[in-house]
């Protein structure tokens, strides 16, 4: 049995509402809905029983002191015809570096393989197929700047994912405070 796996930061509700509210109604854009709105800090894919035991055993050593991550503006991930609309979490966190680095070394620890590319943190709020940027252009430009609340991360939590046809469905596996 293998669980789907990844390492994210659980937004509190009043920015995940906030983000959700950002909706704006495009043909070919769906907006996710807040329960499953985080920022993910490493995918691990398909894991089995014994790794995850490991994986939650090296996760509860790492510890970093407590931050405040505030969340500011918007933008795309695809180019001309984006998939992904994003929240950014503004620039320059080495917290939120140091934190992922963490993450990383207790997943290869495990022998198990993180992702490698270069961390781009961000909350994806909605998965577009179709849309070209110029359609959503006015909405990035409203928003471009906009902080949409300060954040104080004290833990992560790894998710299962498991896919549906409403979308993926998150399970909380593990919380780790600091
Ligand atoms: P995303 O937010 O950028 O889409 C659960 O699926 C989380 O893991 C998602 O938030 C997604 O990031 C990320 N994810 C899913 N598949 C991935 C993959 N193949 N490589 C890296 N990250 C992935």
């Amino acid at each position: 049995m293998t669980k789907r796996l990844f390492v994210g930061l659980e937004l509190p509700r009043n920015c995940r509402e906030t983000l959700e509210a950002l909706n704006p109604r495009i043909q070919g854009l769906r907006w996710l809905p807040s329960d499953q709105l985080h920022l993910t800090m490493s995918f691990l894919g398909d894991v089995d029983a014994s790794r995850e035991q490991g994986l939650t055993t090296a996760f509860a050593e790492v510890r970093v002191p407590p931050f405040f991550l505030p969340i500011r503006g918007v933008g795309t991930f695809g180019g001309a015809m984006p998939t992904v609309v994003w929240a950014g979490v503004g620039n320059g966190h080495p917290h939120l570096f140091s934190l992922h680095r963490r993450i990383q070394d207790a997943v290869l620890h495990e022998n198990l393989e993180p992702d490698l590319k270069p961390f781009h943190p961000h909350i994806t709020i909605g998965r577009a197929r179709g849309v070209s940027r110029a359609k959503l252009k006015p909405f990035l430009r409203q928003h471009e700047d906009e902080e949409f609340g300060l954040w104080k991360v004290a833990g992560f939590t790894l998710y299962s994912s498991a896919l549906s046809s409403e979308g993926s469905i998150y399970t909380v596996e593990m919380q780790q405070e600091f």
